[in-house]
């Protein structure tokens, strides 16, 4: 609404259920050009061959596909300004934000409590951006007022704060990338290890926020999930409409319970393998 005409085009990738949504929206307001998409195998990729027109007026992707269980691991190299849904793994790891014009985040994630969106424009793409839309979904009008437009959910955002100083305490994004790189390698190997499970995401496209897999016999999956909970282990269930499991390996979630998550795996395997 802010960056696209009925006269101008912007290019997606589709990678998953949240840039599809994102998509679905672009083309209420202007020509949406998909460069690629990974539908067509349940978005267990991301694709990896698409050229970005450079007349369109911004790229969009989702860097961290929360559903499917994949990331991009590296910032795409494109000659128009670059937006990226970071909703899912804002702060997990260190990025260059620079190369950025436009992120969004849902903080429910990284940074703090549902309520809270944050935004990170360059001034100068905000300033090309359309006049004639509703002031509260204008972000011009957002910056113009000190993010206090309207009434800010004030209880949420002081658990960002919170939660930032908590990050902050720790060593930065620096030492939290450096956790969450060992939870995610720690869960990864143990599933990789173990025949009774089934990884359906490319390797090479693993999300280190949302790991997704499926047993290899379906039948097993109720006792899974019933092995979970007896050791008070919930919400391993994938999201309702991609079935199977997904582990959120979000900051706040403290490397021992990967450990603990691992050791029922091994115990299950070896019961059921
Ligand atoms: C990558 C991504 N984008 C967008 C959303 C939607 O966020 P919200 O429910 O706050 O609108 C989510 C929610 O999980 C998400 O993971």
């Amino acid at each position: 609404m802010n960056f696209l005409s009925k006269e101008t085009t912007a290019a997606y990738l589709d990678a998953g259920v949240w840039g599809s949504k994102a998509i679905k929206e672009a083309k209420l307001f202007g020509n949406v050009k998909v460069v690629a998409s990974s539908k067509e195998t349940h978005y267990d990729r991301i694709p990896d061959s698409y050229a970005v027109p450079d007349d369109a007026v911004y790229f969009h992707y989702t860097t961290n596909n929360t559903i499917e269980g994949t990331q991009m691991h590296a910032i795409p190299a494109v000659n128009i300004p670059l937006v990226a849904d970071m909703s899912s793994d804002i702060l997990s790891r260190q990025m260059d934000f620079n190369r950025f014009d436009f992120i969004y985040a849902g903080a429910q994630k990284n940074i703090g409590a549902a309520g809270v969106n944050l935004v990170v424009a360059n001034k100068g793409f905000l300033e090309k951006g359309n006049t004639g839309i509703p002031s509260m979904m204008e972000y011009r009008q957002h910056v113009a007022n000190g993010s206090m437009l309207n009434t800010p959910p004030v209880f949420a955002i002081y658990v960002c704060l919170l939660t930032l100083r908590w990050l902050k305490s720790i060593g930065g994004v620096a030492a939290m990338e450096m956790i969450n790189d060992k939870k995610a390698s720690l869960l990864y190997n143990t599933l990789e290890s173990l025949p009774v499970f089934h990884l359906p995401v490319a390797p090479q496209d693993r999300s280190l926020m949302n790991a997704v897999f499926t047993m290899k016999d379906p039948v097993l999956e109720a006792s899974f999930l019933q092995a979970c909970k007896e050791e008070g282990m919930v919400g391993v269930k994938g999201h309702r409409s991609v079935g199977g499991f997904r582990i959120s390996l979000y900051n706040a979630l403290p490397l021992s319970s990967v450990e603990t998550l691992t050791a029922l795996m091994k115990h299950f395997a070896s019961k059921h393998g």
